[in-house]
């Protein structure tokens, strides 16, 4: 009787149990659903990697008339939920920027330690917080940015002449003098950025250290870019399937190597009190650096190199293909062209080149600048940040360490937002008070928040002056072929066929 009573009373729980644990399974499997976005069904183990397809931010956007603004992927083992509507946008950034305050670092920056010292890939800590104070000093801040000007004139002048040689020696050779504007313009900023950083004009002077540091970064530039399997699917990590760890390790040492000796050329020059006339962003860092800090608030020789690098690969190639896609632009819409023309003729005249000084009389060239941000973002994604906790975002429970993908190109096309948003109209920004400072979330092309771009007004005025005087000094002539605009995806959304144009220098008056 006792045995039959235990034997009843077991089976009870036992049946209790099981009932108490599917019903929780059931409920359980309807919260997740409920909590977080919609989104298409994954695969085993790959989840949506398939449907990322080769333009992500485009295949992204596509999805948004299916699943609205908010989506939920699953990219291998990586829970992801892109934010597709400048609404979207705004809550993240007003509400919820501190949750999402860290960056998802890729697989490619974990040779050398990479991410350790990074400011866009470092975690939001205390770390993160002095360095950012540092680089906003030196790169946000009007008055520096301001003090900076004649070199940002000095790397423009340095690019007219560029152009104006290799065409003059196409001419002699008897081809059309045309000239691939996409890498006048990626040396350029290259150029500028090695002047700001470590006072060297990197690829004027003759030096091998300069041409080896510039070929080690576009090899980076290159890996940082490519997709890899191993970010999605950590188990692949030790396969390393399309060799982007082991391209990183040796191209990331090389430069590593090369800023490491810049700093340690630059350290023995102010022992001896040998220094250049202005102070640079290195000073700047080895001053911080100087007095003895230790714990969190120390920069090491690593991190400094790490920083280094780091302008290189955030600065060039985004201000560059800014510009790339502004004349692009301009070159498939001549009335946009002849009326920043018209413009520049009036406030500046023939006689003179146009200055930085110029840019608040020219409304229009200004309009030109957004509307290309606006359609051709550098960063179609932002750079992807990660849930640092379990987070509420509007309605849905989005668990700590997704990935958040902010959609800025399909923000700039969104046509609730914008009237014909497939045309280059740059009258749509005349008489508006949109910037893309980070407070108009539909034009967000260098973030907001927190991690908003730190170079914002260095290349703000780099990429108004580099254009301004391109339009300036330059009749342009360009083959059909080059007015395509088809992108291609690297470190940034860059044309798929470089702009190749012929310059024609204007005459006084013209
Ligand atoms: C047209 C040119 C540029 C564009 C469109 C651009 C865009 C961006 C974007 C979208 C971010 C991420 C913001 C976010 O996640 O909210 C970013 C971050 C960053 N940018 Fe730029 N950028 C440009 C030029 C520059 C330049 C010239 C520099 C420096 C020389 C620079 C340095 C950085 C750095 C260091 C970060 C990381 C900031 C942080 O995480 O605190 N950028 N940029």
């Amino acid at each position: 009787m006792e045995l039959a009573y235990g034997m009843l009373c077991s089976c009870s729980v036992f049946s209790v149990t099981v009932l108490i644990i599917l019903l929780s399974w059931r409920k359980f499997g309807k919260d997740t659903k409920q909590k977080v976005p919609p989104g298409p069904q994954g695969w085993p183990v790959i989840g949506n990697i398939l449907d990322l397809g080769t333009m992500p931010h485009q295949t992204l956007y596509k999805l948004r008339s299916k699943y609205g603004t908010l989506l939920w992927l699953k990219l291998g083992s990586m829970n992801t939920m892109v934010l597709q509507s400048s609404m979207a946008a705004e809550q993240l950034f007003k509400n919820h920027d501190l949750s999402f305050c860290d960056p998802k670092c890729p697989d490619a920056l974990i040779p050398h330690n990479y991410y350790q010292g990074s400011l866009a890939f470092g975690r939001y800590g205390s770390y993160w917080r002095i360095l950012r104070r540092l680089c906003t000093m030196e790169l946000l801040v009007n008055k520096r940015v301001n003090d900076t000007a004649a070199l940002r004139r000095k790397c423009v002048d340095a690019m007219l002449r560029h152009i104006e040689r290799d065409s003059a020696a196409g001419l002699a050779r008897g081809e059309s003098g045309e000239v691939n504007l996409a890498h006048s313009l990626f040396l350029m900023a290259f150029n500028l950025i090695g002047n700001l950083m470590v006072s060297k004009d990197l690829l004027e002077s003759e030096s091998r250290e300069g041409k080896e540091f510039f070929d080690a970064m576009d090899k980076i530039m290159e890996f940082v870019g490519k997709p890899n399997l191993a970010d999605f699917l950590p188990f692949l990590k030790w396969l390393d399937p399309e060799g982007v760890n082991r391209n990183m390790k040796e191209h990331m040492g090389k430069a590593m190597n090369i800023a490491g000796r810049f700093v340690k050329e630059r350290v023995e020059e102010r022992k001896i009190g040998k220094q250049g006339m202005a102070k640079d962003f290195l000073d700047a860092l080895l001053e911080y650096g100087s007095d003895g800090k230790e714990g969190p608030d120390r920069i090491s020789d690593h991190n400094i190199n790490v920083i280094v690098l780091e302008m290189f690969l955030a600065g060039s190639e985004t201000t560059s293909s800014t510009v790339e896609w502004a004349m692009t632009e301009l070159l498939r819409n001549p009335k946009s062209m002849q009326k920043a023309r018209e413009e520049l003729n009036q406030a500046v005249g023939p006689n003179r080149k146009v200055e930085e000084s110029d840019m608040d009389n020219l409304p229009y060239l200004q309009a030109v600048v957004k509307e290309t941000l606006r359609l051709h973002p550098p960063l179609p994604l932002l750079v992807p940040r990660n849930a640092m906790e379990d987070t509420e975002f509007m309605g849905y429970l989005i668990p700590k360490d997704t990935q958040i993908f902010v959609n800025v190109w399909g923000i700039g096309r969104d046509p609730e937002t914008w009237d014909e948003p497939l045309c280059f109209k740059p009258e749509r920004f005349t008489g508006s008070n949109i910037e893309y400072r980070g407070q108009n979330f539909e034009l967000i092309p260098f973030g907001s928040g927190r991690r908003i771009c730190v170079g914002l007004s260095l290349a703000h005025r780099v990429v108004h002056l580099a254009l301004a005087s391109l339009l300036h000094t330059f009749n342009w002539n360009l083959n059909p072929k080059f007015l395509d605009t088809n992108e291609r995806v690297g470190i940034t959304l860059r044309k798929l066929v470089s702009l190749k144009a012929i310059p024609r220098k204007r005459s006084l008056g013209e």
